[in-house]
């Protein structure tokens, strides 16, 4: 293929960008989104703060141009995400016990409800495990309504939408360490219990280099029987940059059911991470050397 989407899917896989609606009306951003990605993420959008800033008043017009427009160009969505500690409204943050658990999957059933067929992946939970060294759940207002809270969540997502794969979606999960074996053992309980959940996103955010275990992780997730995505790929740009980027494809291509890759942005000057340059195109929306070892790892073997 001569894109990146096009590449992707000749391997069976979707290549995603992390879009913002404020953006769409630069043409060269968008430019590139049509041209180069056969799904995308609302980087903000569709989160909790966005979607329902007073309580039980829902907010779907940004979300709906990242939506509508991807649909309308056969692109996957990624959903993201329906609870996170973080991008709450403050009538929220401002709740606890019974009362905030009943809005919490309140918010999963009316989202995922008004998306109905839309959505090829929700982000179900985001970043529910802590960073602590020993794979614990992360203390949050949410955390404290009870520590089954995220399988509530999963299981009024699937009512809502049977379509959409619903994911747990994390950082630093990106190799073998207690947090990512803190989400495993989460996954496993909830396959064997029954609890639907369909695939786990690994976020990628990534300094200069990749884990060398990266791919064993994905394929130790796949082997419990679900999906694995890389849903908010960057990597910090040096000597090594092109080189690692080839390395996330090619660790994807080798585990079957890694189904998809997502880079958190378009441009550099688009990017969370200020100066890091991070991404494949730069401020001008030229194409780095890593999108080209990107789009040459796709398109190899
Ligand atoms: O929209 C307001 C604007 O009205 C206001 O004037 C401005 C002043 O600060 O803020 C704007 O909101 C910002 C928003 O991005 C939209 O640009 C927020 O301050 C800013 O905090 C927010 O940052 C986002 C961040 O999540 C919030 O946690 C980033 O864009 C977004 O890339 C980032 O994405 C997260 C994923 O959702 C989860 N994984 C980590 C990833 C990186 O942090």
């Amino acid at each position: 293929g001569t894109t990146l989407g096009q590449s992707a899917a000749e391997r069976g896989r979707y290549f995603g960008a992390a879009i913002a609606a404020g953006r769409m009306s630069d043409s060269t951003y968008l430019g590139i989104v049509n041209r180069e990605f056969n799904s995308v993420t609302a980087e903000n959008e569709m989160k909790w703060d966005a979607t329902e800033p007073n309580q039980g008043q829902f907010s779907y017009s940004n979300g709906d141009r990242i939506v509508n427009h991807a649909i309308s160009r056969g692109m996957k969505v990624r959903g993201h995400a329906l609870l996170w500690h973080a991008q709450q409204p403050g009538w929220a943050q401002n709740m606890s016990g019974q009362s905030l658990r009943n809005a919490a999957i309140n918010h999963v059933t009316r989202v995922a409800t008004y998306y109905r067929g839309k959505i090829h992946s929700w982000d179900v939970v985001n970043e529910a495990f802590a960073d602590d060294g020993r794979g614990s759940r992360r203390d949050s207002n949410l955390q404290r309504t009870g520590t089954d809270w995220i399988e509530a969540a999963f299981r009024a997502a699937r009512a809502a939408d049977p379509g959409a794969k619903l994911c747990y979606n994390d950082y630093n999960t990106d190799s073998v360490n207690a947090k990512s074996t803190g989400v495993y053992n989460m996954v496993r309980d909830f396959k064997a219990r029954g609890v639907p959940i369909d695939c786990v996103g690994f976020q990628s955010h990534f300094g200069t280099t990749i884990p060398s275990d990266y791919r064993a992780n994905l394929q130790r997730f796949a082997d419990l029987g679900v999906d694995v995505q890389i849903t908010e790929l960057d990597i910090e740009q040096g000597s090594n940059q092109a080189n690692a980027y080839r390395q996330v494809v090619e660790a994807c291509l080798a585990v079957s059911r890694c189904t998809g890759i997502t880079v958190w942005g378009i441009r550099d000057t688009d990017s969370w991470r200020t100066g890091a340059n991070p991404l494949l195109f730069d401020g001008s929306g030229n194409k780095k050397a890593a999108y080209t070892a990107t789009l040459n790892a796709l398109n190899a073997g």
